[in-house]
């Protein structure tokens, strides 16, 4: 930390890292469990690249439980207030309840998250929500089978993926849906997908397909933008747009008139939200990443068994951060970015 940085105090009586050169505070936290997953999304993991050779990383070479909660403990350290665990796919990871437990016990007021396809999650949210996880994010691109299982890249049945959704709740979890709307794909299940989480009152966030990676062709006429995803929920009923309760938040947030149920739209490509970035990540096998599109990350390994030098390392590197790529999407600066794979960084 250099003289006359700011830093602010954080709840556990430690002083945070410093701001980064946006003044953006580092406040959450993307844990990468596994690299691997059980879909092939087209957007993520297209199957013609990701068949049966591909190699994923090596069990040996991802960080380990013990590695996963020093890194959560000096994260928390420097000021990180929520930690996500990310893949690939998170519920693959074989230790998944003893890493929760274990980053729950280093702070009780943590809010503590998981993203996931939910396919593997019924049998299974109880005991995270004993272990102390308090939400879900669950991946849902459409309620017709086809269209689902199109997006999915392996045959899925979405009534199962809102059942996984119900019984997660059922367990005491928090649980939101993540779909990811694709032009030409799967914008004829904007109204299903409505209907279904209005069914339920489940929170449904719309993601605008965002350029992560560099496999999945993305191209700018693919996305539908979260105005023209509004004006087609109007018929449902007028939506309202909500203050932000935490201004780092990826999502803004509207409540339908009807029913004052809330709904969400991540935006990326057409509002973005740079300026409340507050998020840092972590790949499986230890690189951080101070942007999801980062060209690269650092390897922090070599950094584990030294702990001090590890938290000195990340407050430098995140007070010389100057992310902001969603801002320049479309300019010739943003167009010398190699992009990470999302499912290196777990989105
Ligand atoms: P909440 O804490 O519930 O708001 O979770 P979240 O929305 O931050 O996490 P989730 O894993 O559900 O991600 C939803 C979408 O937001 C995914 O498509 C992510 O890739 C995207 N996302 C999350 N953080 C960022 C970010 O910092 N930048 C961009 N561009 N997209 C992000
Ligand atoms: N654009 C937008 N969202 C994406 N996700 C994965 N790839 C992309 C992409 N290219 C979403 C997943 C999941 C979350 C982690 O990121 O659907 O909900
Ligand atoms: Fe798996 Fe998530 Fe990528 Fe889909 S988006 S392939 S569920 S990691
Ligand atoms: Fe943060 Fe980078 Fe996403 Fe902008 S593009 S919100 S800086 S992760």
């Amino acid at each position: 930390m250099t003289s006359g940085a700011k830093t602010k105090p954080v709840p556990n009586g430690k002083v945070s890292a410093s701001a980064d050169q946006r003044e953006r505070y580092l406040r959450d936290l993307r844990l990468s469990l596994t690299d691997r997953c059980n879909l092939r999304c087209q957007y993520c993991m297209p199957e013609d690249i990701f068949g049966e050779r591909f190699r994923f990383t090596q069990r040996k070479d991802l960080l380990t439980p013990e590695q996963l909660v020093l890194l959560a403990r000096t994260f928390v350290e420097l000021g990180v207030e929520k930690i996500r665990l990310t893949g690939g796919e998170p519920l693959l990871r074989p230790e998944l309840i003893e890493i929760i437990a274990a980053i729950r016990n280093v702070s009780a007021e943590l809010d503590l998250a998981l993203t996931t396809n939910g396919l593997q999650l019924p049998p299974r949210a109880s005991a995270l929500y004993r272990a102390g996880l308090d939400r879900v994010n669950i991946s849902l691109d459409g309620i017709n089978a086809d269209v689902a299982s199109k997006m999915a890249g392996r045959k899925i049945n979405p009534g199962q993926i809102l059942e996984a959704a119900e019984a997660a709740r059922s367990a005491g979890l928090g649980v939101k849906l993540n779909a990811v709307i694709k032009k030409g794909v799967n914008d004829s299940e904007i109204i299903p997908l409505a209907h279904a989480c209005r069914e339920r009152g489940f929170v449904l966030r719309f993601i605008e397909y965002m350029d992560v990676g560099s496999v999945n062709g993305w191209s700018p006429s693919d996305v539908v933008s979260g105005k023209q995803i509004r004006e087609t929920l109007n018929v449902f009923s007028d939506l309202t747009a909500l203050s932000p309760i935490n201004p780092s938040d990826v999502a803004r947030s509207y409540r339908y008139e009807d029913n004052g149920l809330e709904v969400g739209f991540i935006e990326s490509v057409s509002r973005p939200f740079c300026g409340g970035c507050t998020r840092a990540r972590i790949s499986a096998t230890g690189e951080l990443f101070t942007c999801l599109f980062s060209q690269s990350g650092t390897p922090l390994k070599p950094l584990l068994s030294q702990p001090e030098r590890l938290r000195a390392h990340l407050a430098q590197r995140w007070q010389a951060r100057d992310d902001h790529y969603s801002e320049l999407r479309g300019t010739s600066a943003g167009s010398m970015i190699r992009h990470e794979e999302m499912w290196r960084l777990g989105g």
